[in-house]
C-alpha cells in the first residue's frame, strides 16, 4: 500500500516501515561513527522500541556488539493496516543486528504484567544466562497492577493550583493560552502508580530472585527535570511526583542489589520529541524554542546522541559514574546550561503565533514528529507501494 501520515492531534495513525528502518539505520550509523563503547555484553531493554529505549538498545548493540533482548508493547500490522512505529523499528533493528551477527530477540506484550516478566526471565535463562545492564524506559498512560488487576491511568496536571500559560499546536504553529485544573489526590497517586518506580523494582526483584542478574549489574531508568516554565505541568505536577518516586526507587534497588554488587541509577535526559512528550501541554512550545537555541549553539542532540553520550561518557567511561547531589546522572547538562536556559526564557516571554516560525524551531519539531512514525526521511520513496505486513524476526508473545 502507499502509506501516508494520518495525523490526529499528537499521534499519527499510520507508520512507514521503510522510513522506520531508515531511522534505525541512521541511529546505527551514528553509534558506529563514534567508536567502540566499553560497555556491557548482555542487555535487557524494557521499552525498547522507540525513543530513549530504542536508542539505548542501538547504543548497546552497535557500540559494543552486545546481545540485546527488547521488551515493548506495539501493535503488529495486518493487511491494509500499518503497525505502530515501534513494531517497524524493532523489525528493522533485528534485521540489522542479525546481519551484523548480533543476538537480538524481542518480546511484545505488557511489561507491567507478571507473564511478560516471566517470559523475559525465561528467555534470558535460555539464551544469555544473565544480563549486565537493564534499561527501564517505559512511557505509558496506563498500568494494570498485576496483583489486583486494577487499571490505573496517569494524568498530566499541575498540583495545588490551576496552571495557565502558553502552548503551541505544533501542526498549525498557533500559540494560545492553556489552562489546566489541578489534580486531585487520587490522580496524583494514580500517576505515581503508572510512571513511578514500583514496576521497575518489581522487574529487578523478580530477576534477582531468578538469578538472571550478573554480578555488578547496572540498571537505569530515565527521568526529566527541565526549566521553570514547564515546572507546574512537569516537575512539580503529577508526572514530577512519579519521577520523584522513580528516583527514590533507585536507592531502594541499589540496596536490594548489594549482595551482587549491583547499582541502580536514574539518568536525567534532555527534552526531546517522542510520542510520550508530544502529549504534554506546554512542552512542545518549550522544545521548539530549546531546539532553536541548542541548534544555534551547536549543542542539539536527539535520542541517539544522548544515549551514545550517556553510555560512552557517563556509564562506561572507565571512571566513576558522575552524579548530582541526588545521585542522578545528568545527560541534560547541555539543555540546562545557563546560557541556553536564559535564551529560552527570553524567547518564551515574546513567543507568539506570528514570530514562532522565526524564534522557534517549529519546522524541526514537526520534522522530528513525522520521523517518529517513519515519515520525512531522505532516501525513502514515499510514493512507492510498500509492504505494510512486516514481521519482527524473533517475536515472542
Ligand atoms: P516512548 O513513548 O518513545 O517509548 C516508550 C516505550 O515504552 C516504547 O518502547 C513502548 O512500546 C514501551 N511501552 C509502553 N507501555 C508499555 C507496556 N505496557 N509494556 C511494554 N512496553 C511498553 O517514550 P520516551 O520519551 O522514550 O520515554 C522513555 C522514558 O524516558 C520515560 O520514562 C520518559 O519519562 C523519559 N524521558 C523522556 C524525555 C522526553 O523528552 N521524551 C526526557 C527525559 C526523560
Amino acid at each position: 500500500m502507499i502509506i501516508e501520515p494520518r495525523i490526529r492531534g499528537f499521534i499519527c495513525l499510520t507508520a512507514h516501515p521503510e522510513g522506520c528502518a531508515q531511522n534505525v539505520k541512521n541511529q546505527i550509523e551514528y553509534v558506529k561513527s563514534k567508536g567502540k563503547i566499553n560497555g556491557p555484553k548482555r542487555v535487557l531493554v524494557i521499552g525498547a522500541s522507540t525513543g530513549f529505549g530504542l536508542a539505548s538498545r542501538i547504543a548497546s548493540a552497535f557500540g559494543n556488539q552486545a546481545s540485546t533482548i527488547g521488551v515493548f508493547f506495539e501493535k503488529e500490522p495486518s493487511e491494509g493496516k500499518t503497525a505502530t512505529p515501534g513494531w517497524y523499528n524493532s523489525a528493522a533493528f533485528e534485521n540489522e543486528a542479525t546481519a551484523a551477527g548480533l543476538y537480538a530477540k524481542s518480546i511484545n506484550g505488557d511489561a507491567f504484567s507478571n507473564e511478560i516478566k516471566e517470559q523475559t526471565i525465561n528467555l534470558i535463562k535460555q539464551d544469555l544466562g544473565q544480563v549486565d545492564l537493564v534499561i527501564y524506559s517505559l512511557a505509558s498512560p496506563v498500568r494494570k497492577d498485576p496483583k489486583t488487576d486494577i487499571l490505573y491511568r496517569s494524568t498530566l496536571k499541575p498540583i495545588g493550583q490551576k496552571f495557565t500559560d502558553k502552548t503551541v499546536d505544533f501542526h498549525t504553529g498557533k500559540v494560545s493560552e492553556v489552562s489546566i485544573e489541578p489534580a486531585n489526590e487520587e490522580e496524583i497517586a494514580n500517576t505515581v502508580k503508572v510512571m513511578g518506580g514500583e514496576d521497575w523494582a518489581m522487574w529487578i526483584n523478580d530477576m534477582k530472585q531468578a538469578g538472571v542478574l550478573a554480578d555488578g549489574v547496572l540498571t537505569l531508568a530515565y527521568s526529566y527535570i527541565g526549566p521553570e516554565v514547564t515546572e507546574p505541568v512537569y516537575r512539580k505536577g503529577t508526572i514530577g511526583q512519579a519521577k520523584d518516586h522513580l528516583e527514590a526507587t533507585a536507592f531502594e534497588i541499589t540496596n536490594s542489589l548489594e549482595s551482587i554488587n549491583g547499582k541502580a541509577y536514574v539518568s536525567v535526559n534532555k527534552a526531546l520529541v517522542t510520542q510520550a512528550s508530544s502529549a504534554i501541554p506546554v512542552i512542545p512550545l518549550y522544545i521548539s524554542l530549546l531546539y532553536k537555541t541548542m541548534k544555534e549553539k551547536g549543542l542539539h542532540e536527539g535520542c541517539i546522541e544522548q544515549m551514545q553520550r550517556l553510555f560512552q561518557d557517563r556509564l562506561y567511561s572507565g571512571k566513576e559514574i558522575p552524579t548530582d547531589d541526588k545521585n542522578r546522572i545528568r545527560i541534560d547538562d547541555w539543555e540546562m546550561r545557563s546560557d541556553v536556559q536564559e535564551k529560552v526564557k527570553e524567547l518564551w516571554a515574546i513567543a507568539n503565533t506570528d514570530n514562532l516560525d522565526k524564534i522557534g524551531d517549529l519546522a524541526g519539531y514537526k520534522n522530528d514528529f513525522l520521523n517518529l512514525f517513519g515519515f520525512g526521511f531522505e532516501g525513502v520513496n514515499y510514493k512507492a507501494d510498500t509492504n505494510e505486513v512486516v514481521a519482527v524476526l524473533s517475536i515472542k508473545i
